[in-house]
């Protein structure tokens, strides 16, 4: 079984090997953004590169950012502790194209990355595509759509609407479509008796978002429009804790090697089992 320091690894190779430089982790109190108190993604310190205020000093990064989401657009404290999934600080791996590779080859990669290298089964996996939005005026994304139909049968490919794809950081700032990867960890005799195109972005505990694939092409101003950028961008997050408990067979984020450790200290120092503590609030 691979550990989390391994998968971390793995992603961070995979990424050097198409020519990504790998760059550290930004802190997760932000500087120098106003619109911004914590990290929430890894593309918050690329913000500069994407609207093009500064010119970037490579053209792929890839890297594994602290984020916290516990306030402003992208809040999931009411999950913690509720779900086996959501955690207020996580990792999240990312890959980036500044004005570089766009919507067919970070897709191609990812699916190379799960299916390849991590050995995911393919008939596990559900692509989201954006189904457009008339009142921002954007169309549906049919270069994502037809790159999934290459490596995806139809019914393992879902539309999605702005809320689910077309990814923001704040109010405002850079923005796009998104194209989100899901994984069905149910056992085998479930999946048959419901098919888990119907799961994705339903809250089942079992058929969980792992990445997602943004495809930056938008500034929204504080007047709420959205401004075409010069070029376009990929930014993409993968939650590394979901990652590894689907890597590691688990069906919950703190059975994984991330956490148990943590948990096994924290029994011995106060004498309780945290274990069905936290099965109880689950
Ligand atoms: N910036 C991509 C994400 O956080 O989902």
């Amino acid at each position: 079984m691979m550990t989390s320091a391994d998968i971390r690894q793995a992603f961070l190779d995979f990424f050097r090997s198409k020519g990504h430089e790998i760059v550290p982790s930004a802190p997760i109190v932000v500087k120098n953004d106003p619109t911004l108190m914590f990290t929430n993604a890894g593309m918050n310190q690329f913000k500069d590169y994407f609207l093009g205020n500064k010119p970037a000093p490579f053209k792929r990064v890839a890297d594994t950012q602290k984020c916290l989401r516990v306030s402003g657009k992208h809040n999931d404290l009411e999950e913690v502790g509720v779900d086996t999934y959501h955690h207020t600080m996580f990792e999240m791996l990312g890959n980036w194209s500044f004005g570089d590779y766009f919507k067919d080859e970070a897709i191609e990669w990812s699916w190379e990355l799960l299916t390849v290298v991590y050995n995911i089964p393919k008939d596990r996996l559900y692509a989201t595509v954006f189904e457009g939005d008339v009142k921002e005026g954007i169309p549906a994304s049919s270069i994502a759509l037809a790159k999934w139909k290459s490596l995806l049968p139809d019914e393992h490919i879902v539309f999605g609407n702005k809320k689910d794809n077309f990814w923001e950081m704040g109010e405002t700032g850079p923005c796009g479509p998104c194209s989100e990867i899901h994984v069905d960890c149910r056992p085998d005799e479930e999946r048959k008796k419901i098919p888990g195109h119907t799961l994705v972005n339903k809250d089942h505990p079992q058929v969980i978002e792992i990445w997602n694939n943004v495809f930056i092409q938008f500034n929204r101003k504080k007047d709420g429009s959205l401004e075409p950028l010069p070029a376009t961008h990929v930014d993409t997050g993968m939650g590394l804790e979901r990652l590894v408990r689907v890597l590691q067979g688990k069906t919950s984020n703190y059975d994984t090697d991330i956490f148990t450790g943590t948990i096994a200290e924290t029994e011995k120092i106060t004498g309780k089992n945290m274990t069905s503590a936290i099965a109880r609030q689950l």
